[in-house]
């Protein structure tokens, strides 16, 4: 893995983040800064703010004080689309997918929307990405999967497929909430094993959630511990899972 300490100016800078659903106070003065070539971690218990803190940074919600800046500008007021453009992508729990479509077919779908070139009329085997498309399947391993109905792929290979989706939007940064949740406990190490390496490859920083403490050990550059709406602790991952502190609250001993 990358080193632990990030150099440089952020790519993404959260400041003074607050957020309250009537008596929930689901962030809690938020300060993050994400650097480039990094994959952070953010673990902490089920209502931390984990998701929250996701949803602020790609429009779906709005703080009530605080800002985000991305690249130096702000995201804060800006609708996901927007954000989408910017470079921030989103990959989701459920991969959100076109069932009935293959994959190659959800792919150039994908690329129509970041194109708008989106046009009903317009077959998709003729969009001039497929070359494009293929390439980023191949990245995640997918590429012989192209002409497999989206239904039909096993739930680790249609998570490969939509963060490959997600790659098509070219973004910077990646942001995932329990990037292997629901995928069988076999094949969760081979499926983060691939999406971290094409990460590396297409040179996007990531943040995830994750509730998996090997995982994090594995693939984590630097983690984040939320908790009760604040940042209890972030550093370098064996550091952060050897704190008491953090033992206690997080992984329960
Ligand atoms: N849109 C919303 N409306 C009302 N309450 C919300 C909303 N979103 C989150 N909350 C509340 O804010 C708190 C933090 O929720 P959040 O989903 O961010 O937690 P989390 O750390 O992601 O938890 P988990 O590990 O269970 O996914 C919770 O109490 C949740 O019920
Ligand atoms: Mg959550």
């Amino acid at each position: 893995m990358r080193a632990a300490s990030p150099s440089g100016s952020p790519l993404l800078s959260a400041r003074g983040l607050e957020i309250r659903f009537g008596g929930v106070v689901a962030a809690n003065g938020i300060d993050l800064d994400v650097f480039e070539h990094e994959n952070l971690a953010i673990i902490g218990p089920n209502g931390a703010g984990k998701t929250t803190f996701l949803n602020i940074c790609t429009g779906y919600l709005t703080p009530q004080a605080g800002s985000v800046r991305f690249e130096g500008g702000e995201l804060i007021g800006q609708p996901p689309r927007r954000i989408t453009r910017l470079g921030i992508a989103r990959a989701f729990q459920i991969p959100q997918l076109f069932t009935e479509h293959t994959v190659l077919e959800n792919m150039l779908l994908a690329a129509a929307v970041r194109e708008r070139s989106w046009n009903p009329f317009r077959s998709l085997a003729s969009l001039p990405q497929r070359g494009e498309m293929l390439e980023l399947l191949d990245l995640v391993g997918c590429a012989d999967l192209h002409d497999k109905r989206a239904a039909d792929l096993p739930e680790g290979q249609r998570k490969l497929v939509d963060i490959a989706i997600a790659l098509a939007l070219k973004p910077r940064l990646l942001l995932m909430d329990e990037p292997t949740s629901g995928v069988a406990s076999a094949d969760k190490f081979a499926v983060m094993e691939i999406l971290v390496s094409a990460l590396r490859t297409a040179k996007v920083s990531s943040v995830f959630v994750e509730h998996d403490m090997e995982m994090v050990t594995r693939y984590a550059s630097r983690v984040a511990v939320w908790s009760q709406g604040k940042i209890q602790m972030t550093g370098e991952p064996t550091r952060v899972l050897s704190d008491p502190d953090v033992i206690r609250t997080v992984i329960g001993g």
